[in-house]
């Protein structure tokens, strides 16, 4: 169909289950073991109702913020998918890139360390003036670690998303019963005997499988406190799961976590983040860290979900899979497509709340009952 037929982000999802190759669709869409975390981030969404305010001039409303210390044009962002080649075999994570930053508003991009395509050819590919991130996975070879982050500052990153929820693999079994060939995989940390090898003998089953051998289970909070020394970019924790990991990272001085069950495909059971977060709120209200960005991703599919985030708290939200489908279905057309519907969907939930600006939006706009809990 015609993009203009696209009218929310559920489009784009039906259409790369009827376009996309069964390997990329298992790979994409597939969670831990019975996917009810998957399914789980989005209900929970469905459970907190808001209360607006009436009769406020909203016939203007803003929806700049600040990430990172860094002005954004949306409160959302493209969260870090790995092989995005298999869905849009040319350009891949480059074509995100070009969505990203062609339009009048931006938004930034969190690059995989198991992207298709280096971070050279990302940055090439957008504009200058585009805020990129980069999700490191850490590999047992320290020196690759370094080698990566020195990259990215060099390329100009704006930040470092480490990933803590993979300290293994998660049991996606949609995904298991495929074969993969490395094709689409890696430039930035897969050896190239590796991703020949994956093609040609066609053993390995499953993307995932195939991605796992290069991070290593062994990261704690020291490895942290050591990268935080060895970087002047900002620090992000992804993945954390709990109230007292959140202090904690802000503890060791980390810059921001970002509340993850990856999208559902580590821990199946493991709770919706936006419920981490309405537990995490009043706590964090109380400490007020200082440089601290806490941000949201799973299961976030409409505007409503964005702001009910940044209601309690969060600086900003992450998508995947939407980006991943509309970047396979139609390029760079279609990623710009996404942002549109997400704005227009951000701006009217706020219109209707009663705010002209992100600043204004509170926890008093919600209706939480049916979630606050421990
Ligand atoms: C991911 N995610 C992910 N996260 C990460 O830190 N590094 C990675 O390489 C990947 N790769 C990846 C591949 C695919 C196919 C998916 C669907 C997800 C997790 C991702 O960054 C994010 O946490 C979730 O995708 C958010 O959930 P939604 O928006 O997909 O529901």
């Amino acid at each position: 169909p015609p993009l203009e037929a696209i009218t929310n982000l559920y489009d784009f999802e039906f259409l790369a289950s009827q376009i996309l190759t069964k390997q990329a669709w298992a790979y994409y869409s597939s969670g831990a073991d019975d996917e009810i975390s998957m399914r789980e981030n989005h209900s929970a969404y469905h459970r907190i109702f808001f209360k607006p305010k009436v009769l406020i001039n909203v016939a203007k409303v803003d929806t700049k913020t600040e990430m990172l210390g860094v002005p954004v044009d949306l409160p959302f962002y493209v969260s870090a998918t790995a092989l995005c080649k298999l869905g849009n075999p040319a350009e891949g994570e480059k074509d995100i890139a070009r969505g990203c930053g062609s339009g009048e508003k931006k938004i930034p991009q969190m690059v995989s360390t198991l992207a298709s395509c280096s971070l050279e050819e990302v940055v090439d590919a957008g504009k200058e003036d585009q805020v990129r991130w980069f999700q490191l996975y850490v590999n047992e070879d320290r020196g690759v670690v370094d080698q990566l982050i020195s990259n990215a500052e060099k390329l100009g990153f704006k930040g470092i998303f480490v990933t803590v929820d993979a300290p293994g693999l998660g049991n996606r079994e949609k995904d298991s019963k495929v074969k993969f060939s490395g094709s689409s995989s890696g430039p930035n940390t897969v050896k190239k005997e590796d991703r020949d090898g994956g093609q040609e003998n066609g053993e390995s089953s499953g993307a995932s499988k195939f991605l796992s051998k290069f991070i290593d289970p062994s990261l704690d909070w020291d490895d942290l406190v050591e990268m935080k020394k060895k970087t002047k970019l900002p620090i992000v924790v992804k993945g954390v799961q709990r109230v007292e990991d959140i202090v904690k990272a802000a503890e060791v001085g980390a810059n921001g976590v970002v509340l993850s069950n990856h999208g559902g495909r580590q821990l199946d059971f493991s709770r919706s983040p936006i419920e981490v977060l309405a537990e995490a709120h009043p706590v964090l209200e109380e400490r007020n860290f200082k440089d601290f960005d806490v941000f949201v991703d799973g299961g976030i599919r409409r505007g409503t979900d964005v702001v009910k985030a940044l209601c309690l708290g969060a600086k900003g939200v992450g998508l995947g899979r939407p980006f991943l489908y509309a970047n396979s279905a139609y390029g760079k057309e279609g990623v710009q497509k996404a942002i549109d519907i997400l704005n227009f969907e951000i701006e009217m939930t706020m219109r209707f709340l009663g705010v002209t600006s992100i600043k204004q939006l509170g926890p008093e706009f919600l209706d939480t009952s049916n979630i606050k809990s421990r």
